[in-house]
């Protein structure tokens, strides 16, 4: 359906025209398998899976007015905490020209945007998944006031794929608990250009499975993802890499449907590694995780094998940590992190979030 997505006749004819505003809460996610490497118009070189966040999450309302002047472009007003943020801004204006073909009403439009993040601002917990899909939410939401359902393409399933053109990760974040991006074998209905619901393929241990964020650093990252993405177009072990993505991923959906704790955790901290691995080993090569990131790491295998209780990290890119760990766990986990880990940490930055619904329509 990615075709009917695309409409010349989604014009607004003024005099029907009344001011409105949409509203949105959407959630961050966590790559259980990663998303690295990606081609054409943000198509990736590999499937990926992720857990659905709660409490990491976008707030944005999107008042849409007709704007007066004659310029074949969206016209955007971007505030971010209350603040006017030319950078923001500009990317989002570029982003709002670039699906224009998509929605060409918003050539007819003034908006003005305000976001805010729940998490602190530079605590290193990548905000573009919630930001980007938040942002998509709110102009496939002002389409369907305007111009109705869509009956052939179900909205979510267009949220995604807009998401995913303005950042990659961020089509993952609009169903519950969990949702796979990118062709695989072991999924039919699964596709490179949007993300599809894999709640159904859950056992219910992850319904609401833990994901603390260790906020280990607030320094912004030294190479961005989207350089990071480039470098594997030249990468020596790419070819390896995505074959080992769908290796993972083909043995990690059944463990998701059984509930096998044991393997999950194995194939998330292998993604996490082989994640750092590719970059120590591309050309420029970097580093983008910290002395207390590997700490933390033995901190967590240490207790697991001294207790037997399951817990994993998994990381993304740059030095936090991720604790994946079931919530009838939560009680000595938490403690453990609170004792151990927290010593570790930027005061007052960590999460303590779990698996969550997807995103919610606010009342505008
Ligand atoms: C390491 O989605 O931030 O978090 O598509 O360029 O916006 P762009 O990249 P982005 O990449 C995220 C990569 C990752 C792994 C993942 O979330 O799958």
């Amino acid at each position: 359906m990615p075709n009917s997505y695309f409409s010349k006749d989604k014009v607004i004819h003024s005099p029907d025209f009344t001011p409105f505003t949409v509203s949105w809460k959407s959630p961050s996610n966590i790559a259980l398998v990663k998303y690295w490497g990606k081609h054409g118009r943000q198509l990736p070189t590999n499937p990926s899976i992720s857990f659905t966040l709660s409490e990491a999450h976008t707030t944005i309302e999107m008042s849409c007015e007709l704007k007066d002047d004659s310029e074949n472009q969206p016209s955007l007003n971007f505030f971010f905490e209350g603040e006017k943020k030319p950078n923001f801004e500009k990317r989002i204006q570029s982003f709002l020209n670039s699906v224009s073909d998509i929605f060409p009403f918003l050539r007819q439009l003034q908006l003005n945007i305000h976001s805010s993040n729940s998490f602190p601002h530079s605590s290193g917990i990548a905000s573009s998944a919630s930001s980007m899909s938040a942002l998509a939410l709110a102009l496939c939401d002002a389409e369907k006031n305007l111009f109705g359902e869509d009956e052939r393409s179900s909205f979510f399933q267009k949220v995604s794929y807009v998401s995913r053109l303005a950042s990659g990760s961020a089509c993952r974040s609009v169903y519950p608990v969990a949702a796979l991006w990118g062709f695989s074998r072991e999924l039919n209905s699964s596709s490179d250009e949007y993300a599809v619901p894999v709640l159904d393929h859950l056992h219910p241990v992850f319904h609401n499975f833990k994901d603390t964020i260790l906020v280990l650093s607030d320094q912004a990252k030294a190479v961005s993802s989207s350089a990071g993405h480039s470098l594997m177009e030249v990468h020596p072990f790419a070819k390896t890499r995505f074959e080992l993505a769908n290796k993972n991923l083909a043995q990690l959906l059944p463990a998701l449907k059984k509930g096998d704790l044991e393997t999950m955790g194995k194939i998330v901290e292998n993604e996490a590694l082989m994640l750092h691995a590719l970059m120590l080993t591309s050309n420029p090569n970097y580093i983008l995780f910290e002395p207390a990131t590997i700490a933390v790491i033995k901190k967590v295998r240490a207790f697991r094998a001294d207790t037997g209780i399951p817990v994993w990290f998994t990381l993304d890119a740059g030095p936090n940590v991720h604790l994946l760990y079931p919530s009838e766990e939560a009680l000595k986990v938490d403690s453990f992190i609170e004792d151990q880990l927290l010593p570790h940490c930027i005061p007052g930055k960590s999460i303590f979030d779990s698996c969550g619904q997807g995103p919610e329509k606010l009342n505008s």
